[in-house]
C-alpha cells in the first residue's frame, strides 16, 4: 500500500505584489487550478509553511490568511499545513479550525500534530519560534519528547513535515539565518530509527532540495511566488521571482520513498 501527497510551500499570498513584482495572490490561484487538474492519486496536500506574506507583522488582522486558506481547504483532497515564519499563527485555529489529527504535545500556542494515512504515521511540526531567533526556526521539547515516543511506542513508518529545515545545506546565508537552531537534535533522534523515518520535508528555503544524512532525507520544495539562490557562496537572499511554481509528488511506500519535481511554468 502506498500514500502519495502533493507538497507545496511559501505561497506568501499577498493582495499586493511582492517583491515589486509577483503577483502571489495570482499564482496561488494558478496554482490550485493545476492542482484540481491532475489525473494522479492524491491522499493529501500538504503547504510546508508562509501560507501567506507578512501575516507575522503585528498590524496583519488575519483575513490574508483567511482567503488563502479557503483556496486550499476548497481543493478536493485533505488539506494539512505547517506554520512558516511567515504566518499568522493565532489565527490558524479560527479558519483552519481542529487540526486533522491527534495534537502532539497540549502546548495550544503550537499548531504541531500527528495522522495516520494508509499505515504511514504523518508529524506536521510547529519549528516558529520567538522574534529574537526568526527567520530561524526551533522545536521545542515537549515536540522533540513527542516524537521520540512516536518512535518509540508506534511502529508504522514515519514521515515528518517542517517550515525550517533542519540541517545545513552548503549555503553560506541559508545555513547562518534559516534553520531549524536545534536541528542536529532532531536529526540524532531520527537517524537512531532511520529504517522507518521516510523523510523529513520542509520549505522556507523557495527551492528544491535534497539532502540524505545518516539515512534520513531531507526534502523541500520549492516556493509557489519568489525563490532564492542556494550555492555554497550565496551570501543574501536575493529574491529570484522566476516564472515557475514548484510542487513535489510524493509516494510513500516500502518501495522507497520517491519524490517527482513538478512545476507550473508562467
Ligand atoms: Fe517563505
Amino acid at each position: 500500500m502506498s500514500v502519495h501527497f502533493l507538497q507545496v510551500s511559501d505561497t506568501h499570498w499577498s493582495r499586493n505584489r511582492i517583491a515589486g513584482e509577483v503577483d502571489s495572490k495570482e499564482r496561488t490561484e494558478r496554482l490550485c487550478e493545476w492542482i484540481r487538474g491532475l489525473d494522479m492519486p492524491i491522499d493529501f496536500v500538504v503547504h510546508t509553511g508562509d501560507l501567506v506574506h507578512g501575516g507575522q507583522r503585528a498590524d496583519d488582522d488575519g483575513t490574508s490568511t483567511a482567503e488563502v486558506l479557503q483556496r486550499f481547504l476548497e481543493l478536493p483532497y485533505p488539506f494539512h499545513a505547517v506554520v512558516g515564519n511567515h504566518d499568522h499563527r493565532d489565527v490558524w485555529p479560527k479558519w483552519m479550525g481542529m487540526r486533522s489529527g491527534q495534537p502532539l504535545t497540549h502546548r495550544s500556542d503550537r499548531w504541531a500534530y500527528h495522522f495516520v494515512c494508509e499505515n504511514e504515521r504523518c508529524v506536521v511540526l510547529d519549528a516558529r519560534d520567538s522574534v529574537d531567533i526568526d527567520p530561524r526556526g526551533c522545536i521545542c521539547d515537549e515536540q522533540l519528547q513527542a516524537i521520540r515516543l512516536l518512535l518509540e511506542q508506534t511502529t508504522e513508518p514515519i514521515t515528518l513535515f517542517s517550515h525550517y529545515p533542519p540541517l545545513p545545506l552548503d549555503c553560506e546565508w541559508i545555513d547562518q539565518s534559516m534553520l531549524m537552531v536545534n536541528g542536529v537534535e532532531l536529526h540524532e533522534l531520527l537517524s537512531r530509527f532511520s529504517d522507518r523515518v521516510r523523510g523529513v520535508f520542509f520549505g522556507h528555503v523557495h527551492r528544491p532540495v535534497a539532502l540524505q544524512r545518516d539515512g534520513v532525507l531531507y526534502a523541500s520544495t520549492g516556493s509557489v511566488s519568489l525563490h532564492f539562490p542556494n550555492g555554497p557562496q550565496d551570501r543574501a537572499a536575493q529574491v529570484q521571482s522566476d516564472a515557475i511554481s514548484f510542487a513535489n509528488y510524493v509516494r510513500l511506500g516500502d518501495e522507497g520513498t520517491l519524490i517527482k519535481t513538478q512545476w507550473i511554468a508562467w
